[in-house]
């Protein structure tokens, strides 16, 4: 089975089918990862670009470690050394890209809609890395993997996704994958944070109930999984929290609320952390973090994607 698609742009256009063949595909590539040589010829003489209009350290150094296990040349290129700075369009630039025999282009951009905007203009395939606030797909398909792991399952889990949800590419992301794959989102933050009516809005594309808990309490009482969002400190002075301290106080996780979750629940994180904000340090270096985890999980997820995107069939892994 494979995928058929020329890009991935976001997880809303994912079916729960497709979601699963990346999912099990990444569990065969995660048995690449563990060999002595933790390479496999499939993509050799493709060219994988990754074009970076925002900072990143786990999803850029991600990216380029999948294309290298895969055998690809890999290029980098972030907006600041490029011709973007001289005025050069968006549509320009990856024309131009392509224009050097490109066959996948990985872009992360602030502007929510760039990553469909280039795909309809490329032959070559486009993966979004992150756009705006909109979507992050490989992030959210990474902690699906990771909470399949560790769970066994994804199908009826309660996750609490917690913080700042409106602006949260990730959130998004992984509200849309983890309702098609059955879990029960529950989400949280301060008002300001949590757009109103977001429980119908997207909640009517989901396959379960979307919900928006009234509490930290009512979010966390018997989660599986507890995922922690980075509140971005560069929104303060917006008013949308009135301080650092009292969004630790009230909207942080820690070693005391942290016994709502059920015993066994997983704490996750996207990175980059704001520690002793959105998360205590004692919590996220604590038994039950798989943050790291996340991270290690992100290069098989991002194998998968280019790998399946050149046109690979799960069942031929080796
Ligand atoms: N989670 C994530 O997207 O991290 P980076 O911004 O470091 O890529």
């Amino acid at each position: 089975m494979g995928l058929n698609r020329k890009d991935i742009l976001d997880i809303e256009s994912l079916s729960p089918d497709e979601i699963r063949l990346i999912l099990e595909t990444s569990e065969s590539f995660k048995e690449v990862l563990g060999r002595d040589i933790k390479k496999v010829p499939t993509l050799r003489g493709k060219t994988v670009i990754n074009l970076f209009f925002e900072a990143s350290t786990r999803t850029r150094t991600s990216f380029e470690i999948a294309a290298k296990r895969l055998s690809a040349d890999t290029i980098n290129i972030s907006a600041s050394a490029s011709s973007v700075q001289k005025g050069e369009t968006l549509s320009d630039t990856v024309k131009n890209i392509e224009a050097m025999n490109s066959d996948v282009i990985i872009i992360r951009h602030p502007a929510s809609g760039a990553p469909h905007f280039i795909a309809k203009r490329l032959k070559a395939s486009v993966i979004n890395a992150g756009d705006g606030s909109h979507e992050h797909p490989s992030q959210a398909l990474l902690d699906m993997l990771t909470i399949k792991e560790k769970k066994g399952g994804i199908e009826g889990l309660k996750v609490a996704i917690i913080g700042d949800i409106a602006h949260s590419r990730v959130a998004r992301s992984n509200i849309h994958g983890l309702t098609k794959m059955g879990a029960k989102v529950v989400l949280y933050g301060p008002k300001t944070l949590v757009p109103k009516g977001i429980d119908k809005i997207i909640g009517k594309y989901c396959n379960t109930p979307l919900r928006v808990a009234e509490s930290m309490e009512e979010a966390l009482t018997d989660a599986d999984v507890v995922m922690m969002l980075r509140i971005q400190l560069e929104r303060q002075g917006q008013s949308l929290f009135p301080s650092v301290r009292e969004y630790s106080r009230f909207f942080g996780l820690n070693g005391r609320n942290v016994s709502l979750a059920k015993e066994d629940a997983i704490i996750m994180h996207p990175g980059p952390m704001n520690r002793g904000v959105e998360i205590s340090s004692e919590i996220a270096d604590g038994a039950r973090s798989v943050i790291l985890d996340q991270v290690n999980n992100g290069i098989a997820v991002r194998m998968a994607m280019l790998y399946l995107l050149a046109g690979g069939h799960k069942e031929v892994v080796t």
